[in-house]
């Protein structure tokens, strides 16, 4: 497990139970640069105390009244900029989800000790919660996931990787990578150029960075594409093990590989799953693909993906939905981070080869492809702008 070696004085603020509290200041106080700055046993004292200490760090029993979590949401909507642990007695992946939901920075185990929210800290940090990525894994993997076609996954995968990348400049390598056997990232960008990623096979094996731009092709706002195969015949490359080789080299070139994928499971899907620090899902309103959804879970299940790197975008929102949003969102078995509405400025974008997320930096759309790239682009930051936006000119929400 590795661990930053430099020392910044965090300013902890624990609400629990009074042994909770002591036992927290025993573990925690001095250690890791942590210092425990003050306790509180309810939600009242807790958020005088917070207004006045600042905290950079609030743990909250998840026993507390009222529920860690609602206590957690309510103090966090106080300071946007806190990170938020709930404390609980076992790793419930059915409680860090709905931590998440709710946008705090994921669970510790209790006792916490000072070593496990140091770890829990530096993972909020990289990626605005704690568990999503996989322990020692340095670079980013988003892969964008589907039961079905059609839903948006290339549209929405090209959106974030322009908005990134428009956003980070030359801090962040970033590469879209091809992994569909139905390919048309390159043609949906109209971009020509590059190899088939089945050319990859012999290239992996000598590997030489030099030639990597004879392979892949560079967007204007920077970011690169590592094109798909370039016939259909050339499916039979995603094997397990070409797969794996393939994101063991990217991820030594690239921060974060964003990938788009088909919606047959193959050993490459397979591969990417596993690989990937974070699964986007997406769906649309329709009740084929809700069924689907379920059918997922249980396939992630099976396969050992773990359920702390999913989650659900809901894309193609009719502006009349047929069916409640807030239903939906109870049934399917994924956090559900983001509702993109059907926007057939978006659809005309993608004719042209643009980039709508960017071309329209004031859109809703590109503000939820925002919600996408949490910890990466200041979420925060776009959350308060945006709701000024919508106090100044009234519009409705879809939430
Ligand atoms: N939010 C949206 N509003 C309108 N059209 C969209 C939206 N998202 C995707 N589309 C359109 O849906 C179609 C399918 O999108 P695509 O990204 O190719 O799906 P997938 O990769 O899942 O097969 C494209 O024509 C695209 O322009
Ligand atoms: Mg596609």
């Amino acid at each position: 497990m590795r661990r930053s070696k430099r020392i910044i004085m965090q300013k902890v603020f624990v609400v629990g139970s009074p042994s909770f509290c002591e036992d927290c200041v025993k573990n925690i106080e001095g250690q890791y640069g942590f210092r425990v700055l003050g306790a509180a046993y309810s939600k009242e004292e807790a958020a005088l105390l917070i207004a006045d200490l600042s905290p950079d760090i609030l743990i909250v029993d998840a026993d507390v009244n009222e529920g860690g979590i609602n206590v957690g949401e309510q103090l966090k909507k106080q300071r946007e900029d806190i990170i938020v642990f709930i404390a609980s007695d076992y790793s419930s992946i059915d409680l860090l989800q709905r931590a998440i939901a709710k946008g705090l920075n994921g669970i510790v185990k209790k006792p916490v000790s000072a070593a496990a929210l140091a770890d829990a800290v530096e993972k909020a940090k990289k990626c605005g919660t704690c568990q999503i990525t996989d322990e020692g894994q340095s670079k980013e993997i988003f892969v964008f996931y589907a039961p079905k076609g059609g839903v948006g996954k290339t549209t929405l995968a090209v959106n974030l990787s322009g908005l990134i990348a428009s956003q980070k400049g030359k801090n962040m390598k970033i590469a879209v990578a091809d992994l569909d056997v139905w390919a048309n990232v390159q043609s949906m960008l109209q971009l020509k150029g590059g190899r088939s990623i089945a050319d990859w096979d012999l290239y992996l094996d000598n590997f030489n960075p030099e030639e990597l731009r004879n392979y892949v092709v560079t967007h204007p706002l920077g970011f690169d594409i590592i094109p798909g195969i370039k016939r259909i015949t050339e499916a039979g490359i995603f094997t397990a093990e070409f797969t794996s080789k393939f994101f063991e080299v990217v991820q030594n070139i690239y921060d974060l590989i964003i990938v788009d994928t088909n919606s047959t499971i193959n050993d490459g899907t397979t591969v990417a799953f596993e690989k990937a620090t974070r699964i986007f899902v997406i769906g649309t309103l329709e009740v084929p693909t809700l069924k689907g959804l379920n059918d997922l879970k249980e396939v992630f299940d099976l396969l050992g993906v773990s359920m702390h790197k999913i989650r659900m975008v809901l894309n193609r929102i009719p502006e009349k939905p047929d069916i409640s949003i807030k239903e939906v969102a109870q049934l399917i078995p994924f956090p559900l981070i983001a509702k993109i509405k059907e926007n057939p400025e978006v659809r005309v974008a993608v004719n042209r080869g643009e980039i709508y997320a960017v071309t329209h930096p004031d859109s809703e759309f590109r503000y939820e492809i925002a919600k996408l790239a949490a910890g990466i682009i200041g979420l925060e930051q776009e959350i308060s702008q945006r709701q000024k936006g919508f106090f100044k000119f009234g519009a409705k929400r879809l939430r």
